[in-house]
């Protein structure tokens, strides 16, 4: 029986966050011993914020060392460039038809994007939910992992591809999303009601590359409340229960297993148990990290390799819908 597929993809668009990692990259890992996995450095999604293309080439670089540093294999996976593949852009333009307008305006990423940069709120920012749903049906994907905030953008791809069936007959397979139960929503540490952010230069965000002795500071700094009581409460704990989440992604646990770990205990034991995990987690990673930054020719060795592999699998799916809407095929 053939594997099932698994895509995902995470923006080169500055330093990466323990959110990408526990919300994302940790499952990504996770999953390439038992399915077919493709995991994309989505730099055509990326431009749709102004980059600097000094900075988008190092950023694309670091992001498949963090892959690799965090314990992907490309024996087992497709590391690729999205770009590379040129089918991506195809395929979006193509779904950009088959999606509305109302859609795209009630896209939650939408609107926080064109708040931030309201100088330049250009029509890819509008239509990136379409090549989003591209990057996802080329593959016949059947699961994508990512964390919550990733949610509405999978299912509208659903329903672009449930529209483009009902159409042209069953070509695209339907996906699921997969949002972890813990880690899903990593909050800022300085402000728990916000999503912790690559994009945020703030103490409340742990970046993955950051000095050690800085991360320990910046979790023992922590925002919490002054309830003094360890309990898990998302609305009145918020930052507690951030904590906590942090602890429990870094264990492979749940909430209910690690709660009574810190019963009776103070809010400086967590914020220094949890310190300890992260550290735990990262040291080894950044030092992964390091030399995998200092071989780019192996990166691009990978890279190719991924991009090869990708395109193999994306290519069959694009003709098919090419030929469905009735393009003619290159003789
Ligand atoms: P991006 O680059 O913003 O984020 C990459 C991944 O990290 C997850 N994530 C978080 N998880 C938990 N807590 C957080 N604070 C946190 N911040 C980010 C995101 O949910 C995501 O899984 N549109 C996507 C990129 C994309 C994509 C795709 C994803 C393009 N094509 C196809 C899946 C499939 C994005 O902007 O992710």
């Amino acid at each position: 029986m053939s594997k099932k597929i698994i895509l995902s993809g995470i923006q080169p668009s500055g330093q990466l966050s323990i959110g990408n990692y526990l919300g994302a990259i940790k499952n990504f890992v996770n999953y390439q011993d038992t399915y077919d996995t493709y995991y994309c450095i989505v730099d055509l999604h990326a431009i749709t914020v102004r980059q600097n293309p000094v900075a988008l080439k190092e950023n694309s670089y670091a992001l498949a060392a963090w892959y690799l540093a965090a314990g992907l294999n490309p024996e087992k996976c497709s590391i690729f460039i999205q770009s590379h593949v040129t089918e991506h852009a195809e395929m979006g333009w193509i779904l950009s038809t088959f999606t509305q307008m109302g859609e795209l305006e009630r896209m939650t990423q939408f609107k926080d994007k064109a708040n931030q940069h309201k100088q330049n709120i250009n029509a890819g920012l509008f239509t990136y939910p379409a090549l989003m749903a591209g990057d996802i049906l080329l593959y016949g994907t059947d699961v994508v992992p990512t964390g919550h905030d990733q949610k509405q953008h999978i299912e509208l791809t659903r329903d672009i591809a449930k529209r483009f069936n009902g159409i042209y007959g069953d070509i695209l397979t339907v996906p699921e999303p997969f949002i972890p139960k813990v880690a899903a929503r990593i909050k800022d540490l300085q402000n728990p009601l916000k999503k912790m952010s690559k994009s945020s230069d703030g103490a409340g965000t742990i970046f993955l590359n950051e000095p050690l002795k800085s991360i320990e500071k910046k979790i023992k700094r922590a925002v919490t409340d002054n309830e003094m009581n360890i309990a898990y409460d998302e609305k009145n704990q918020a930052g507690l229960a951030n904590l906590m989440g942090i602890y429990a992604a870094c264990e492979n646990k749940q909430i209910e297993e690690v709660l009574p770990l810190f019963e009776g205990k103070g809010y400086g034991d967590l914020k220094k148990a949890v310190a300890e995990k992260v550290i735990e987690i990262l040291e080894p990673m950044q030092n992964r990290y390091n030399e995998l930054m200092n071989d780019k020719a192996e990166l691009d060795n990978i890279l190719k390799k991924g991009a090869e592999k990708a395109r193999a699998k994306a290519s069959p799916t694009l003709i098919k819908v090419k030929e469905a809407v009735g393009f003619i095929a290159p003789s």
